[in-house]
């Protein structure tokens, strides 16, 4: 019964903390995102696109950032040139298409993969894309920034923590358990064990539980 409801928990831990180092792996391809689409504009601005390569590869070179990659969308192809030309994966290709958002958890190789739409807005970071993409309208997909982000550590520590804990769980029955079956076989001690209940009861009488 004890051991099912431990059981039970860790596994319900286990899969809750799972979710979260998803939820948190989201949050950071988001902000990976702004970071990268306020650096690009920045670029943009002073006419050094070319060389996102350089802020692209920093990037990559972070800890948990396996892949980074902007690729542009019809809009931007048609005024400004295919640009570095590089090909998406159908997955991007989709959100070229339909500016929704795209993750998925590989759980094998523990990698989050995040495509995030890059839509032209009036104020997107205090800039206004549309004064220079005038070819699209508010809510077009100029490009996506496509990334993978390892989730290993997260999940080794995510492992360590709930194997330590079932561990202590484990060693703390084992010593109730014993602590229990040592004072009933011991006949000597039963007269002990019921001054222990009568100092329980009392205990819980004072603390109102
Ligand atoms: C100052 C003018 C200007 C502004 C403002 C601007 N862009 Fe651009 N953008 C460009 C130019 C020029 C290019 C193409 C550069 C090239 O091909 O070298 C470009 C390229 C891009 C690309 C493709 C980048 C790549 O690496 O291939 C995306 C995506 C993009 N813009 C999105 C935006 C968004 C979103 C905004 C608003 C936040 C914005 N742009 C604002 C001028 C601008």
């Amino acid at each position: 019964m004890v051991v099912t409801a431990v059981v039970a928990m860790m596994l319900w831990l286990y899969s809750d903390q799972v979710r979260t180092t998803e939820e948190r792996a989201r949050q950071q391809a988001e902000n990976v995102h702004q970071m990268t689409m306020a650096s690009i504009t920045a670029m943009m601005l002073t006419g050094t696109v070319s060389q996102r390569a350089i802020y692209l590869d920093q990037v990559r070179n972070t800890q948990d950032i396996n892949d980074l990659r902007v690729l542009r969308g019809m809009p931007v192809v048609a005024l400004f040139g295919a640009g570095t030309g590089e090909a998406p994966t159908p997955a991007e290709q989709r959100v070229l298409d339909n500016g929704t958002a795209y993750f998925q958890h590989d759980s094998e190789q523990e990698v989050l993969t995040a495509i995030l739409p890059a839509k032209a807005a009036r104020n997107y970071l205090g800039k206004d894309c549309l004064g220079c993409h005038v070819n699209a309208k508010e809510g077009d997909v100029l490009g996506v920034v496509s990334m993978k982000i390892s989730l290993k550590e997260a999940t080794l520590a995510t492992q360590r923590f709930v194997v330590n804990l079932a561990l202590m769980i484990a060693a703390g029955l084992l010593v109730i358990t014993l602590a229990i079956v040592t004072a009933w076989t011991t006949s000597s001690n039963r007269t002990a064990m019921m001054k222990w209940a009568n100092f329980w009861q009392r205990w819980r009488s004072c603390n109102q539980i």
